[in-house]
């Protein structure tokens, strides 16, 4: 397995290009199901995530044909990767257990599958590290539309022999993949479908934009109720990825942490405006520039913040680990609450070995800064937890050791490389 070696001490100084989001990308590559013709996205960032969705969809009979790098951006430009992805006709439509085991958003082909096919076999995705995550709402809702679902040996097994009919759903709770599934299945419903407390993220926006670009009628998008005239049918489209705000929020961290200095190339400020509200909390400065802002840190510590997790536009909870980090060599104390998932502090015993001092009560976590951290030998059970520790490993004294780099794989392309390009002493060891 490999490992990332860091000797922590060096502000980060330069520029980092944002690629495109993985969590926009699943949906929609997923979305492809829905039409006979090729969808064409581009900005897709290039991560082991993104392959095991490409792999799921092989599966199911689907053509993808990758065109390179894009048009003029070269490697991790500014156009990332492009996929023509084409379900001319499902051959399968079943999601396998190997697959939904290794990456839970596996679950998303399962609204598109159901209305364009009339039936769907999803593996149930069990539990994760940072909670038991299920996904009974995605269920219940495509039920309301007329879904008959059972579960079995494991299995999702969804039928719409008829088609699915629009309905009007609540969502007791925020939930950004039942959101998506939803809006997908909905798409080619019979009659008007509402979602109330719909998921606001730019990552469901951005479904739903591409959505109506393949024809799809959606009202309301970026609210919390969107509406759904479902259609017979819908068409092929080209659509751009929209660049990973939590991408842009860890490495705005990571200038940060280490009292440096770094633009982030290609970034939307307008989508982080809750990580950049701790950023000027905590002293760092944050300027705007033509295609993205950057981050400074040059007058001393930083500053305690206290923050809470929330669904968009609230703090994000995949960048509470990251924010972790940062409070835990800032000046004085901060609370940090998790508020989506209930086993979100994994990353909390790592840190603490290479010295902060953080003590976790229920969903809060008492954060009281220390001077500064020293290097070990660390692991983490998921991706943001993991990128915690490198930029923990990237502010401490001496040598960090990260294992389980595959974690990292999975949300953040060529890590190593973006960050040594500002000056990090950063290298993978290969096993
Ligand atoms: C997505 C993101 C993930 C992010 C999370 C919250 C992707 C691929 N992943 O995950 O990175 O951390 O949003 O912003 O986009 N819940 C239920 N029943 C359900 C569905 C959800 O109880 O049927 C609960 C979950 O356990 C969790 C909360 O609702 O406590 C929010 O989950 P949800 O928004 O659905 O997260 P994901 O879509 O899985």
């Amino acid at each position: 397995m490999d490992r990332i070696i860091i000797r922590g001490g060096r502000p980060l100084k330069g520029e980092i290009q944002i690629g495109g989001a993985k969590n926009a990308a699943l949906p929609l590559m997923a979305a492809s199901l829905l039409t006979s013709e090729p969808l064409r996205l581009s900005n897709l960032p290039h991560l082991a995530d993104i392959s095991t969705m490409a792999k799921l969809l092989r599966k199911l009979g689907v053509e993808i044909s990758m065109d390179g790098n894009a048009t003029g951006g070269g490697p991790g430009g500014p156009d990332g990767r492009v996929f023509a992805i084409t379900a001319g006709e499902l051959t399968h439509t079943t999601a396998p257990y190997d697959l939904v085991r290794k990456m839970r958003a596996s679950v998303l082909v399962l609204g598109p599958l159901l209305a364009r096919a009339g039936r769907a076999r999803v593996s149930l995705p069990g539990g994760c590290a940072i909670g038991t995550r299920p996904v009974d709402l995605h269920l219940k809702a495509l039920e309301q539309l007329g879904a008959e679902i059972e579960l079995t040996e494991g299995y999702i097994e969804a039928k719409a022999e008829n088609g699915l009919t629009g309905a009007h759903i609540v969502f007791p709770m925020v939930t950004v993949g039942g959101t998506e599934n939803l809006l997908m299945a909905a798409s080619l419903a019979r009659g008007e479908t509402v979602l109330a407390n719909a998921a606001r993220e730019p990552e469901v926006v951005d479904l739903a934009q591409c959505l109506v670009k393949m024809g799809a009628r959606i009202d309301g998008i970026g609210t919390d109720t969107l509406t759904i005239q479902g259609a017979d049918g819908l068409n092929g489209a080209d659509y751009a990825v929209v660049p990973d705000r939590i991408e842009t929020g860890t490495y705005a961290f990571a200038a940060a942490v280490t009292g440096g200095e770094v633009t982030l190339t290609g970034a939307r400020p307008e989508l982080c405006e809750a990580v950049i509200k701790v950023l000027t909390g905590a002293g760092v400065e944050v300027t705007p520039t033509n295609n993205g802002f950057s981050v400074a840190r040059t007058n001393g510590r930083l500053r305690g913040v206290d923050m809470m997790t929330d669904p968009y536009p609230g703090f994000p909870t995949d960048m509470q680990a990251q924010a972790m980090t940062l409070m835990a060599v800032a000046e004085g104390a901060s609370m940090i609450t998790e508020t989506i998932f209930e086993n979100r502090f994994m990353h909390v015993p790592e840190l603490c070995r290479m010295g902060a001092d953080i003590n976790v009560h229920g969903a809060s976590a008492i954060v009281r800064g220390v001077k500064g951290l020293s290097g070990a030998q660390v692991m983490a059970t998921d991706l943001r937890a993991s990128v915690s520790l490198v930029l923990a490993g990237l502010a401490a004294e001496g040598e960090t050791v990260i294992n389980r780099v595959y974690h990292l794989d999975r949300g953040y392309e060529r890590l190593e490389e973006k960050l040594a390009a500002c000056g990090a002493d950063i290298r993978r060891v290969r096993e």
